[in-house]
Parts: structure tokens; C-alpha cells; sequence
């Protein structure tokens, strides 16, 4: 009887047990939002502005971005197409706004320059999730031993550059030492500490962060917003539903009682 008690919660416990695994840095709460419109549709210019470079969104289309979040096509070709179309020809062809949010970088060029080049992201909030996106996004700090002079503390030694830190301003990593579970001394980090101020305020950073975050998790399984407004709409009927099958309900048991 134990026994298969134990193997379900291991069952349960599996997918935490997997996430925690990497880095060992504890990651903060993305905390969501999608029912917000307005953090998905910041999530959005941000992705164009500061992504779209080097990461594309290969299985998304604009104008189906621009319905979702509530955008008219005239303003997704404004502020959101800043690229081409390469999806069918290799030289690129002007982007209609039904086109895919494809880049041009070449894999082999991206990979001589990054040393790996930079994943489609389509799905990362669904292998990464968004609590590590969330921590990621906002762990860079300098290193000067690295290529572009930053590292990260849940990707050690990542190839991106730290992309946003006009944003956020520059940080550097605390480390410590402890003992090791074999009595060997370790280093562990301890924190960041800021040493250039960024545009935004360490609040409105994490927000603008969690924005970006919401609009990749949205974009790794788009029908989520829909199934939310079906959600609603489903529950609405079930409660005027309540009335009138109560109503039932007292006039069928009326004799009985
Ligand atoms: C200058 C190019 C460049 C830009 C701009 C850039 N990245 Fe990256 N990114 C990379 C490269 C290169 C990698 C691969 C790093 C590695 O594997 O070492 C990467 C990796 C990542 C990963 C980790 C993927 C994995 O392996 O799990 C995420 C998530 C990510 N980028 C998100 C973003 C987001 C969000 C933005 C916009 C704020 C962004 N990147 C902007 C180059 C870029």
C-alpha cells in the first residue's frame, strides 16, 4: 500500500526535481499575468526591440501576435516589424504582415560569433519555464573574462551578451566562500551588487522583465488566451445555469418534502 503512495509522489515531485537541477541559483516567481493585454503587448515591443537581433520566433505570425494581444495590422507594421521576411528566400523578401517572425542570421556566422548561436525561442518558456526566464533575464552581471564582458549567474559562461543593460545599469557578483559538502571550500554567490545606475529603476526593470516573460510564455502555446476567454465565458453559463436548474430542483422534490 506504502509503496505505490511513495511512487506518486515521486511522480509529482519529479518536475520540481528537474527544475531545480543547473545552475543551483534559486529562481524568483515570474508571477505571470495573462489576462493582462496591456504587459503582453510591452512584452512584445520589448521582444522586437531588444530580441528580434538575434532570436527569432519562427512558428509565430505578426498579425496573429497583433489579434491575440488586441493590435490592428496597421500598427503591428509600425511598431513591431523592424526586420524581413526569411522564411521563404534566403535574401529576404519585405514582411507582410501575416509573415512569420523569422531573422535573418545566418546559423554558421552566429555561431563563429557567440560561439553557439542564439535558439529560435518559440518554445523556451515551455523547456526553460518562465520562473527561469524570469531569474535569467535579470542575473547578467560583468565579467571581464568573458567575450562580451558579461556573465550570468543561473547560465554560467552564456554566450548572449547582456542585452539589456541600458535598462537595467550594470551589476556586479558577489561571491563567497563556504564549505562544500566535502569539506572543500566553494564558491557561492551571495548577490548583486549595482555599480551603473540603468534607465529604469531595479522595480520597473523586473516589471518590463516580467512583461517579456509573459509575452514568451503567450507565445509558446498562443491558444492559451483563447482557452481563458472560452474559460470565462464557460463559467458565466454555468452560474445563470444555477437559476434555472435550482428552480428545477425545487419543483421536482416539492411533493417529496
Ligand atoms: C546579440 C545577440 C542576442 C540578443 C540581442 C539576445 N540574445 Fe538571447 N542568446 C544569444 C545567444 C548567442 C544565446 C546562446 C547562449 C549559449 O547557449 O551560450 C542566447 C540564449 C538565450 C536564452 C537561453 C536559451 C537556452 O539555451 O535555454 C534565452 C532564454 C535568451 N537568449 C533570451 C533572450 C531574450 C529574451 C532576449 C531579448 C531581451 C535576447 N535573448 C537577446 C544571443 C542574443
Amino acid at each position: 500500500m506504502r509503496k505505490p503512495i511513495f511512487v506518486l509522489l515521486l511522480g509529482l515531485l519529479a518536475p520540481a526535481m528537474v527544475s531545480a537541477a543547473g545552475s543551483g541559483v534559486p529562481l524568483d516567481s515570474a508571477d505571470v499575468d495573462l489576462g493582462n493585454k496591456r504587459s503582453l503587448r510591452n512584452g512584445a515591443r520589448l521582444f522586437v526591440n531588444y530580441c528580434m537581433g538575434c532570436h527569432s520566433l519562427a512558428y509565430q505570425r505578426y498579425n496573429r501576435l497583433g489579434r491575440d494581444l488586441g493590435i490592428p495590422d496597421d500598427l503591428v507594421k509600425e511598431n513591431l516589424i523592424f526586420t524581413a521576411d526569411f522564411s521563404r528566400k534566403p535574401e529576404g523578401e519585405p514582411v507582410k504582415v501575416g509573415s512569420l517572425m523569422t531573422i535573418a542570421m545566418p546559423k554558421d556566422k552566429a555561431k563563429a560569433w557567440f560561439g553557439t548561436p542564439p535558439p529560435d525561442l518559440s518554445v523556451i518558456a515551455r523547456s526553460r519555464g518562465a520562473d527561469w526566464l524570469y531569474t535569467y533575464l535579470r542575473s547578467f552581471y560583468v565579467d571581464p573574462k568573458r567575450p562580451f564582458g558579461a556573465n550570468n549567474t543561473v547560465f554560467k559562461d552564456v554566450g548572449m551578451p547582456n542585452v539589456l543593460w541600458e535598462l537595467e545599469g550594470l551589476k556586479a557578483a558577489r561571491y563567497e566562500k563556504v564549505k562544500g559538502h566535502d569539506g572543500k571550500e566553494v564558491e557561492k554567490f551571495a548577490g548583486f551588487d549595482q555599480i551603473q545606475p540603468g534607465k529604469l529603476t531595479p522595480v520597473e526593470f523586473d516589471s518590463a522583465v516580467r512583461d517579456l516573460v509573459a509575452f514568451l510564455v503567450y507565445v509558446g502555446e498562443p491558444a492559451k488566451l483563447e482557452r481563458y476567454n472560452v474559460g470565462l465565458w464557460v463559467i458565466l453559463f454555468l452560474i445563470i445555469l444555477f437559476f434555472p436548474a435550482y428552480a428545477l430542483k425545487k419543483e421536482y422534490w416539492k411533493d417529496v418534502h
